[in-house]
């Protein structure tokens, strides 16, 4: 795992979206997994910048989407992807793989999702954010590492972080569709990206703290490429990861 501290979201986002593009340049990115959210945006920008050739073959596959909140919802996870992502970079609609989280049988919604995954051969990259709770997608703790794609239960912290993105924190759904921690470990390799004094606890309980389901996001430890971007207050709580800055 390689941990690296930058000055801020900006020069995060950039320092990911080099990675990216390396990856998409080499021939390497069939397929890049996207997280939303906030600390993935300038990254996203930051490729929306670069005139890069080669996104139009390019699958996109999300971590998770909320359930019942409707795909045309501005803030379905669905709606991010194509307004901050597929769209801006060209990528065609039907490369846009996100979890049905309106479908009336969500058990074989999930299963159709893995269906594709694995026709896919899997995701290059997989960006990722960390939740306050340490949750990777919507993997929210005592989540088993062997887990796959399934529908959670969110839980109130992870509903009140996010009630930002909403006009109450009533009108933030109660569960969601997420990848698996088993499904999200199959990527070939993974880049976290995390800011903010708030997530410092989380980063590291997930990077320094045991492997444990009570840290979904710890199950990083065991992943074999892994590169951790961090803002100066995200890294504050590092003990054991002498990181320059
Ligand atoms: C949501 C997403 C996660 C994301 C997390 C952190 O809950 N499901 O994939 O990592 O938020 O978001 P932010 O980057 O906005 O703090």
């Amino acid at each position: 795992m390689r941990i690296e501290v930058l000055p801020d979201a900006a020069a995060i986002g950039r320092r990911a979206a080099d990675l990216v593009a390396a990856e998409l340049g080499s021939g390497g990115l069939h397929a890049l997994g996207v997280a939303t959210g906030s600390s993935p945006s300038p990254l996203y920008l930051s490729l929306c910048e670069r005139t890069l050739p080669g996104w139009q073959d390019v699958q996109v596959f999300a971590l998770d989407e909320y359930v019942g909140l409707g795909s045309g919802h501005p803030q379905s996870y669905r709606s991010v992807i194509d307004r901050e992502v597929a769209g801006p970079l060209g990528i065609p609609a039907e490369q846009v793989h996100v979890p049905d989280g309106d479908a009336t049988d969500l058990v074989a919604a999930c299963s159709s999702y893995e269906r594709v995954l694995a026709e896919q051969g899997g995701v290059d990259v997989q960006i990722l954010g960390i939740g306050v709770t340490g949750h990777i997608g919507f993997n929210e703790p005592g989540s088993c590492f062997a887990s796959r794609t399934r529908e959670v239960r969110l839980t109130e912290q992870t509903r009140t972080d996010n009630a930002r993105f909403f006009a109450t924190v009533d009108d933030v759904p109660r569960s969601a569709l997420t990848q698996g921690i088993a499904t999200i470990a199959q990527a070939r390799r993974h880049v976290l990206v995390a800011r903010g004094a708030h997530k410092a606890a989380a980063v590291r309980a997930a990077l320094e703290g045991e492997v444990t389901t009570a840290c979904p996001a710890s199950a990083l430890q065991r992943f074999p490429d892994v590169t951790v971007l961090l803002d100066p207050a995200a890294a504050s709580g590092l003990v054991r990861h002498r990181v320059q800055v």
